[in-house]
């Protein structure tokens, strides 16, 4: 259960858990009461706290009052407002005040106001654990924070904040629990579901349509297809649409591969553990349409915002006796007509794509297109765990986009869209072959072979599989913020 959210103008809870923040300068306590002050400047002798950016203080003690707990977090100078710091700085500090098992925490933002959907933000991502497939006996072991009290006015600008806030935390935990969740429990099916929920939920905001298996075959989604075919479930092109008051058509496309068994280029087993998170992309767009359906905002850019997610499970066959999987070799004829000799059935994600792209500029229209994929091992062998790739073939929108990733914490490093290695995509017997004949430049290529299916639109191509997951962490939830501000704040691409 997620802690409930209340506001309070004052809070005086002798038992909880405080929550303060301070800038540098001469002022950084102001915002700390009269008869904690003393106690809080002896600590932060030891500290020598001086409110930087990731310092903090954490007081334990139980006072004459019965505090237990006062952290302080330094954010900087006030002028510049970092807010992914302040994200992260309230997620670290519930994530202490959970780990002494505090059930309710008061947080102090009275001179906060630009940060407060951040703070939600962070406090709902520092309770975040996936417990769901957990026993009773371990989750009692680490319990949740019941309840968090917003110390600050009870302003309408300030409830709007923070139902904003609280929707694009549900968001993102939506996403990170799609991404936790095993193949055996999520599938082209149940993704299906959870997108119809959004609609119900939406109240009209959102229309959801599903194509199914044959209603892509008579488009000529051969890729697609190719990909989908080994498996006994069946694949669910889902599209979602939302309105927006702007002229400019926009579509987030997610890789959504259930399960990435590598096919019949079988994955060796220490690979294959994590693959239930190659929707990572698919789940990316499901969050940020579960935000949209909640806080339903005001979209000036883009008249049409569409998320497309193409999903299937990849796997070496349903039917051992069938044999219907894609075999390597086997050429696929992919929506726009480019056909594609499969040399490597675990270079599954571009082929997904490559219809999922040519559907959302040819068919939804879209102007404006980001797709988001655990892609390329490649990717991560390049950039590590923490920043995803980046390719666009326009440098003004990844500009804009850039702000709100950094805003949101999710970290990129711009890659080079190098078109000469399209030669070594090129097939001798059809259009292209999915895998490069070069060993080198893996990220690369797979960018460049997604170009071949986007001709005019502007269009970004972020490879989250290094920044999706981490074995320590689990799932990121990795450009749900990013897509959500951009989506509601960016004023002209
Ligand atoms: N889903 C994988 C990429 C991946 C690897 C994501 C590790 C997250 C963590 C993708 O489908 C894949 O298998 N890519 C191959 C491509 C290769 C065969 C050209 C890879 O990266 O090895
Ligand atoms: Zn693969
Ligand atoms: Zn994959």
């Amino acid at each position: 259960m997620k802690p409930a959210i209340h506001i309070k103008e004052i809070y005086t809870n002798p038992t909880s858990f405080h929550i303060y923040y301070s800038h540098t300068g001469k002022n950084k306590y102001r915002d700390i009461p009269q008869e904690l002050l003393r106690l809080v400047e002896l600590k932060a002798e030891n500290y020598e706290f001086s409110a930087k950016k990731n310092e903090y203080i954490n007081l334990e003690r139980v006072s004459e009052k019965g505090i237990e707990h006062i952290v302080v977090l330094g954010i900087g100078e006030e002028a510049v407002q970092d807010l992914n710091a302040l994200r992260n700085q309230t997620m670290m500090a519930i994530q202490l005040a959970r780990k002494v098992k505090a059930k309710e925490i008061a947080v102090h933002i009275t001179n906060h106001t630009k940060g407060i959907q951040q703070i939600i933000e962070g406090i709902y991502m520092g309770d975040y654990s996936f417990d769901m497939f957990k026993g009773k006996e371990s989750q009692k072991k680490h319990p949740h924070i019941n309840n968090v009290y917003i110390v600050t006015s009870e302003t309408t600008e300030i409830k709007k904040l923070i139902t904003k806030g609280t929707n694009s935390a549900t968001a993102l935990l939506l996403a990170r629990d799609l991404v936790n969740t095993p193949a055996s429990h999520l599938h082209p099916e149940v993704l299906v579901e959870y997108a119809r929920e959004i609609e119900k939920k939406s109240k009209g905001a959102i229309t959801v349509t599903i194509l199914d298996e044959n209603e892509c075959r008579k488009l000529g989604m051969g890729a697609f297809l190719g990909v989908a075919q080994g498996s006994e479930r069946k694949p669910a092109f889902i599209i979602l649409h939302y309105k927006g008051n702007g002229n400019k058509k926009f579509a987030f496309v997610g890789k959504s591969i259930t399960f990435d068994s590598g096919g019949l280029s079988l994955k060796p087993g220490d690979s294959m553990m994590d693959m239930k998170i190659d929707m990572a992309g698919g789940a990316a767009v499901l969050g940020v349409f579960d935000y949209l359906a909640s806080e339903k905002p005001q979209i000036s850019t883009f008249s049409d915002v569409y998320g497309v997610l193409p999903a299937c499970e990849n796997m070496p066959s349903g039917n051992a006796m069938k044999g219907n999987a894609m075999k390597p070799g086997d050429i696929v004829t992919a929506l726009n007509g480019k056909t594609i000799e499969v040399l490597n059935t675990d270079a599954e994600g571009r082929l997904a794509l490559a219809d999922a792209l040519v559907y959302a500029e040819t068919v939804l229209k879209a102007d404006y297109i980001i797709d988001m994929a655990t892609l390329t091992g490649a990717c991560m062998v390049a950039l590590g765990n923490d920043l995803a790739g980046m390719f666009s073939s326009d440098d003004e929108f990844e500009k804009k986009y850039s702000v709100f990733a950094i805003q949101a914490g999710d970290d990129y490093w711009r890659m080079p869209l190098h078109s000469a290695y399209l030669t070594h995509m090129k097939s001798t017997i059809a259009d292209l072959k999915n895998i490069s004949s070069v060993r080198y430049g893996g990220a690369i290529t797979a960018a460049i072979f997604l170009k071949e299916f986007v001709k005019k639109a502007k269009w970004m191509h972020i490879d989250i599989a290094g920044p999706a997951h981490s074995s320590k962490n689990g799932a990121s939830g990795w450009g749900v913020l990013s897509v959500i501000y951009f989506l509601e704040q960016v004023t002209k691409v």
